[in-house]
C-alpha cells in the first residue's frame, strides 16, 4: 500500500487538523483520565462513537510519557479499523505510517524500531501473549471496543487481568512509578474503552474503585421510521429505500446495515442497476461494500469522501456499527439483523445466522446517522419489532464453538481452562465439548496439554479443524491444494452467481469445474482456473463463468496469507519457488488443470481427517443422518452433489432454513472415517456399510 508522507500536508490543512482534533469531547475530560490512569490499574472509559477515544486516547498517553517503559497498544477487533485508525493518528502527529504509530494485523505488520504506538487486531494481542505472557513489551493496553463483547476481546481482559496480578498496574509507568512489582517489566496499565454499554461488567471485574469514566457525546438528533408492517426481503426493502432517499432527500451519504458479502453484493447489483436509469441531471450514486472479508484497499475505499456531485451509499455489516468513522453520513439504512456464529452443544455445529440485533445495537447504527448534522434512520422493521429485541446481544464466548479459544488458553499455558477467570464463563458443557473435540484432532494430549501439533494449530489463524486440515496436507504433499481450498472455503460469499433468466448458462458454465468429488474439490477447480487473472481480464473470465469475482478474489488474498503461515509452520518448503513482496509470500503459478482423480482422494482424505465431525451417511431411506448429532439432515440444492447420492459426506457447514442444510460437501468414503478418525469413531455403533 502506498504510504502517505503526513508532513508533506499544506499548512492550513495541518491546522485544521489541529484544530479539529482539540474540538473533540475527549478534549474536556484529557486532564481527568490521565490522572486516573496515574492512580488506577485500570480504567474503563465510554463514550459515543466519534468523541475522540480510539484516535486520541494513544496520543494523550504517548504524551504523559506512558511510552517510556514500553509500547502504547491498541486492540481493534478488526482488521480495517487498526489500519484506518493508525493512518488517521499518523496524519494527526505528522509521520508516517509504521514510524512511531503503526499497526499490526494478520500478516500486516507496519511497525518499526520506533514505534510507540501500535494499533492492533485482538488476534495479533493474543498471538503476542502466546510468545509472551507477560506481555512485557507493553506499558499501556488499550482494549477498545470491549461492548462488542467479542470473543478475543473477552479472553485479552482475561489475560490483561491475570498479567496485572504479576506486574502490577497501580503506579504510573514512563519512569514515574516506583520500582517494578514481581517483574522487571513494570506495571501493566489497562485502559477499557466501550461505546456506552456494559460498563458495570467491566468495572466489576477488574474491581475499579470507581464507575467508567465517561465522556460526553456530540450526537445530534436522529429522526426515526419505522416500516409499517414487516419485510420479507429485507434486501429489496433496503434497495427501494435507499433509492427512494436518493431521489427525494436532500445531500448526505447513506450507509446501510446488511448482514454479509452475499445480500451487500446482491443489493449493490440491483442499486447501480436502478440507478443507471435516473435522469442524468440527478447526482450520481456511488455505492461502496463493506464488509470484513472485503480486500482492505476496497474496504478503506468506502471511507474516502465521493467526488463531487454524488452521494456515496455504503453497504455494510456490523462493521460501521461503532469501529469506523465514516465521514459524511447522514441518511441510515438498518435491516436489523447481524449474521452471527451460534453453537449448539448438543449438535456440536456452528452455524452461520442472520439473527435480529439488539436494541443497543439498533441504537448504535442509527446514531451513526447523526455524527455531523441532524439525520435520519430508516429501520427496515416496524416499530413493535424493535421493542420485542435484546436489550444487549450476548456475548460471543457464549454463543460459539469455543474450540479455537480454548485452544488459545491451552497454547497460554492456562492448564485448567475449566477454572480459568471468564469475564462470562461460558457453560460448563461447551468447554468440555470444545476439549473432546480437541483431543479428538489430536490438538491435546490425553491428560489435556497441548500437544505439538496442536501448538502449531494454534498458530495457524484458523478454527482448529481447518488449522488440522493444512497440517495433514503438509504431510501429504498437497498443502497447496489445500491452501486453496481452505481459503475459498473461508471466504463467506457465494462462489457462482446467477438470475432466474441467466439460470442454464450459469448451469452450463458451473458444469466445466463440477467435480462429482463434492463442493471443495469444485472451488478447488474455479480457484485454479481463475489463477492470478487481474483487471479486465478478470472481470470477462468472472462474467463468462458466472463466478462472483470478490469470492475469488479475496480467496487470493486469504491464500497469500495462510500461505505465509503456512510456510513458517514448516509445511511447506521455503524453497518451494515463490516470492516475498511486502511480506507476503506470493502463491507460484498452480496448476489450472482440474483436481484429478489422485489428489482429491488425498485432499478428500485429508478433509476427512480434519471434519470427521461433520460426517452424514446416507441411510436406506435416503435421508442423511450426522453422525455426531444423529440428525438428519438434506443436502442443500446449491451443492454439485445435490443429484449425486453420495454415500457418504462431509459438509462445511449446515445452514437451517426451512431444513438442516448441508453446505460445502466433499464425497468421502465410509472407512475412512474409521481409519483416519479412530480416536472418535472406532468406537461409535452406526456407522455401518452404506445404506
Ligand atoms: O473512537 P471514537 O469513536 O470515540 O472516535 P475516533 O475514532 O477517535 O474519531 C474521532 C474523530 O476523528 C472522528 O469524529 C473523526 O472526525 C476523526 N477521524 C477521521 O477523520 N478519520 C479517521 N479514520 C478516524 C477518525
Ligand atoms: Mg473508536
Amino acid at each position: 500500500m502506498k504510504k502517505r508522507k503526513a508532513d508533506a500536508l499544506p499548512h492550513e490543512l495541518r491546522r485544521s487538523i489541529d484544530a479539529a482534533r482539540q474540538e473533540l469531547p475527549i478534549w474536556a475530560v484529557r486532564r481527568a483520565i490521565l490522572e486516573e490512569v496515574a492512580t488506577s490499574a485500570t480504567l474503563v472509559l465510554t463514550g459515543e462513537t466519534g468523541c475522540g477515544k480510539t484516535t486520541q486516547i494513544p496520543q494523550f498517553l504517548l504524551a504523559a510519557g506512558y511510552d517510556a517503559r514500553g509500547i502504547i497498544a491498541v486492540t481493534q477487533p478488526r482488521r480495517v479499523a487498526a489500519m484506518s485508525v493508525a493512518r488517521r493518528v499518523a496524519e494527526e502527529m505528522a509521520v508516517e505510517v509504521g514510524s512511531r504509530v503503526g499497526y499490526s494485523v494478520r500478516f500486516d505488520d507496519c511497525t518499526s524500531q520506533a514505534t510507540r504506538i501500535i494499533y492492533m487486531t485482538d488476534g495479533m494481542l493474543l498471538r503476542a501473549a502466546m510468545q509472551d505472557p507477560l506481555l512485557s513489551r507493553f506499558s499501556v493496553l488499550v482494549v477498545d471496543e470491549a461492548h462488542e463483547r467479542s470473543l478475543q476481546t473477552d479472553m485479552i481482559l482475561s489475560i490483561a487481568k491475570s498479567v496485572q496480578a504479576i506486574r502490577g498496574g497501580a503506579h504510573a509507568a514512563g519512569g514515574v512509578g516506583g520500582a517494578a512489582v514481581g517483574s522487571s517489566a513494570g506495571a501493566l496499565k489497562l485502559l477499557v474503552m466501550s461505546a456506552t454499554l456494559e460498563t458495570d461488567t467491566f468495572c466489576e471485574y477488574f474491581g475499579c474503585d470507581r464507575g467508567p469514566v465517561q465522556v460526553q457525546g456530540r450526537q445530534h438528533p436522529v429522526s426515526l421510521f419505522y416500516t409499517s408492517s414487516p419485510q420479507d426481503d429485507y434486501v429489496e426493502a433496503a434497495v427501494t429505500a435507499t433509492l427512494q432517499l436518493h431521489m427525494e432527500s436532500l445531500p448526505g451519504d447513506i450507509l446501510v446495515f446488511l448482514t454479509g458479502q452475499e445480500d451487500i453484493e446482491a443489493a449493490g447489483h440491483a442499486i447501480q442497476q436502478r440507478a443507471a436509469v435516473l435522469p442524468p441531471e440527478m447526482d450520481a450514486l456511488e455505492v461502496h461494500p463493506l464488509y470484513a472479508a472485503l480486500p482492505a484497499p476496497l474496504q478503506m475505499a468506502a471511507l474516502d469522501p465521493p467526488p463531487a456531485k454524488t452521494r456515496k451509499v455504503i453497504l455494510a455489516t456490523n462493521i460501521a456499527e461503532t469501529s469506523l468513522t465514516i465521514e459524511g453520513v447522514v441518511y441510515v439504512i438498518d435491516a436489523g439483523l447481524v449474521k452471527q456464529r451460534t453453537y449448539h452443544p448438543g449438535k456440536k455445529i456452528d452455524s452461520l445466522l442472520a439473527t435480529p440485533i439488539s436494541k443497543a445495537a439498533a441504537r448504535q447504527r442509527a446514531g451513526r446517522a447523526g455524527r455531523q448534522q441532524p439525520g435520519e434512520c430508516y429501520r427496515l422493521y416496524t416499530e413493535q419489532t424493535f421493542r420485542d429485541l435484546d436489550a444487549t446481544s450476548r456475548p460471543e464466548i457464549l454463543r460459539t464453538s469455543l474450540a479455537s479459544t480454548i485452544l488459545s488458553l491451552k497454547a497460554l499455558k492456562v492448564v485448567d481452562v475449566l477454572a480459568f477467570d471468564f469475564l462470562s464463563p461460558p457453560p460448563r458443557a461447551s468447554i468440555i465439548a470444545a476439549l473432546e473435540q480437541l483431543l479428538a484432532l489430536g490438538a491435546l494430549l490425553p491428560d489435556g496439554a497441548i500437544s505439538s501439533e496442536g501448538e502449531q494449530m494454534a498458530r495457524l489463524p484458523l478454527e482448529p479443524s481447518y488449522a488440522k486440515a493444512l497440517l495433514v496436507a503438509g504431510e501429504q504433499g498437497c498443502c497447496e491444494q489445500m491452501l486453496s481450498l481452505v481459503a475459498m472455503l473461508a471466504t463467506d460469499g457465494s462462489l457462482f452467481h446467477s438470475t432466474s433468466a441467466t439460470r442454464d448458462a450459469a448451469d452450463d458454465a458451473k458444469r466445466r469445474f463440477t467435480s462429482p468429488q463434492g463442493d471443495t474439490i469444485t472451488m478447488v477447480n474455479v480457484f485454479s482456473s481463475f489463477g492470478r487473472k487481474k483487471g479486465s481480464t478478470a472481470r470477462a473470465w468472472c462474467q463468462k463463468n458466472f463466478v462472483n469475482r470478490r469470492t475469488v478474489e479475496s480467496a487470493i488474498q486469504i491464500r497469500d496469507q495462510l500461505r505465509t503461515s503456512a510456510i513458517d509452520l514448516g509445511l511447506l518448503k521455503a524453497d518451494d519457488s515463490f516470492e516475498r513482496d511486502g511480506g507476503l509470500a506470493k502463491s507460484p503459478v498452480l496448476d489450472a488443470a482440474p483436481v484429478g482423480n489422485e489428489m482429491g482422494r488425498k485432499l478428500r482424505r485429508c478433509l476427512t481427517a480434519a471434519f470427521f465431525m461433520q460426517a452424514a451417511q446416507r441411510q436406506p431411506n435416503g435421508e442423511y443422518l450426522a453422525l455426531s448429532s444423529r440428525q438428519v439432515v438434506s443436502i442443500h440444492p446449491s451443492s454439485v452433489l445435490f443429484h449425486r447420492r453420495a454415500t457418504c459426506v462431509i459438509f462445511n457447514e449446515l445452514l437451517f432454513t426451512s431444513r438442516l442444510y448441508m453446505r460445502d460437501l466433499t464425497q468421502i468414503e465410509a472407512d475412512w472415517l474409521v481409519e483416519l478418525a479412530p480416536q472418535y469413531y472406532a468406537s461409535r455403533s452406526g456407522l455401518g456399510s452404506p445404506g
